[in-house]
């Protein structure tokens, strides 16, 4: 535990970047699900089975083959995480003068696109940026504004982000993955499929036609739709560490497995170790458990319904991994400048212990060029650890969001007095106003 007066020396050497503080300074750690799961008995029990072998281990073909249960693409590529298929599959294919459209790119995936040279480019929906909007599927695409962008633009592929984690951790439905599939014909559609679980177990329950669908069944149905995926194994397949490419394009995925064996790895382990890739493929099985994710997306509700009870705006229909609460919505008296979601995060670190993350102007608001603009929305994301914490835990979160709300029109906006050129809100250093 800390007192308030560390916290408060604590954000002060952080240059109140809360991913600057230490983890044991933390009381509620909610800045991201990322890797931070409980991995189960059995999850546990695989990393004994773990294989070493530098290539073609047990372990490899275990992992292989439950990816390929879930998602029957011919080639698997794995990778350390996430954002290492996106910069092996962007490498490959981005470049100068290429879009690539999203429902919403996250953060690591913008910027290895931008990072090519090439553009990210967002296309929600527009009920996506209204946080009070009850749309049943707010993760869903424009298709019109994508079919727009493919007569006008040189696309080299489309991505679809399930759950739409930067827009509020929406579904995406298969009526509109079908319909983004038919508008790119035999453009590659491709899967940023982190939260793949529990989009599916949102088309169960909200979408016409899938309540008898088992989710195994769902995810197959919406990879058949696409040709790929990059995968980030630290969120719905419960991994501390991994993550994929998946392909069906034999001779992109040979570039990729070069450009793999230059960064990451041998192609039957890439940057994972047999005990990773153990736990990783039992992870994926208790992922598409329907008990567990009825309790998961339920208690994710839990938290968003007694915020918003509580008059704290937060996006509606509350997501899969986080609660997200609008920060423009609770300071706004505080310019989209002078980050009223930064203003909100460090004050739920101060005044409770709690880490959440900024998503807003301060993660997406600078370009490629170096101007700046308000992001489209201001949000602070409570994500919530699989199978980590308590009710308990939980409860006294909402006390700290009703106590900060009592004070919101005390709270003052910040300004960035040192960023990178790109991914600042890593570690931008920030001065109150
Ligand atoms: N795509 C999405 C939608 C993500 O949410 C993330 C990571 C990645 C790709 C990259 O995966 O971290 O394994 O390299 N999101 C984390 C978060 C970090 O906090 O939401 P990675």
């Amino acid at each position: 535990m800390t007192t308030r007066e560390e916290r408060e020396e604590e954000l002060v050497r952080a240059g109140y970047n809360l991913f600057n503080v230490p983890g044991p300074r933390v009381l509620v750690d909610l800045l991201t699900d990322s890797g931070t799961g409980a991995m189960s008995s059995a999850q546990w029990a695989g990393l004994q089975l773990g294989d070493e072998s530098y290539a073609g281990s047990a372990s490899w073909f275990r992992f292989r083959d439950a990816v390929r249960e879930l998602f029957p693409f011919e080639h698997v590529i794995p990778t350390h995480q996430g954002r290492a298929a996106e910069k092996i599959l962007f490498t490959a294919i981005g470049g100068p003068g290429k879009t690539i459209p999203n429902n919403t790119h996250f953060d690591t995936t913008r910027a290895n696109v931008e990072f090519t040279g090439a553009e990210a480019l967002d296309l929600p929906i527009p009920e996506a940026l209204v946080p009070a909007s009850r749309h049943p599927f707010k993760g869903n695409m424009d298709v019109e504004a994508l079919e727009r962008v493919l007569a006008e633009r040189d696309v080299p592929v489309v991505f679809m982000t399930l759950t739409n984690n930067s827009g509020g951790g929406q579904p995406v439905s298969m009526e509109n993955l079908r319909a983004v599939r038919e508008a790119c014909g035999d453009l590659p559609l491709y899967l940023d499929a982190c939260r793949f679980a529990e989009n599916a177990w949102f088309v169960k329950l909200r979408e016409e036609g899938y309540a008898d669908t088992p989710v195994p069944d769902i995810v197959r149905e919406m990879a058949s739709l696409a040709d790929g995926m990059t995968m980030s194994a630290k969120k719905d397949p419960l991994g501390n560490m991994g993550g994929w490419l998946a392909l069906d394009d034999d001779q992109l995925a040979e570039q990729c497995r070069n450009l793999l064996i230059l960064t990451e790895g041998f192609p039957t382990y890439g940057g994972m170790s047999g005990r990773d890739m153990e736990a990783v493929a039992q992870g994926l099985r208790e992922a598409v458990d329907e008990d567990y994710l009825h309790y998961r997306v339920r208690s994710t509700e839990y938290l968003g319904e007694a915020l918003d009870a509580a008059g704290i705006p937060v996006v509606l229909p509350v997501g899969g991994h986080a609660v997200y609460i609008d920060a423009r919505g609770f300071l706004p008296h505080i310019p989209p400048l002078e980050y009223p979601g930064q203003a909100l995060a460090v004050a739920l670190y101060l005044e409770g212990g709690i880490r959440g993350c900024e998503i807003g102007t301060v993660m997406f608001g600078r370009h490629p060029d170096g101007t700046e603009e308000p992001a489209a929305m201001d949000l602070v994301r409570l994500a919530i650890p699989r199978r980590t914490y308590t009710q308990s835990h939980v409860d006294y979160v909402i006390e700290v969001c009703r106590f900060v709300a009592e004070r919101a029109s005390e709270l003052r906006g910040f300004r960035i007095v040192e960023e990178p050129p790109a991914l600042r809100h890593f570690t931008a250093r920030f001065e109150p106003l």
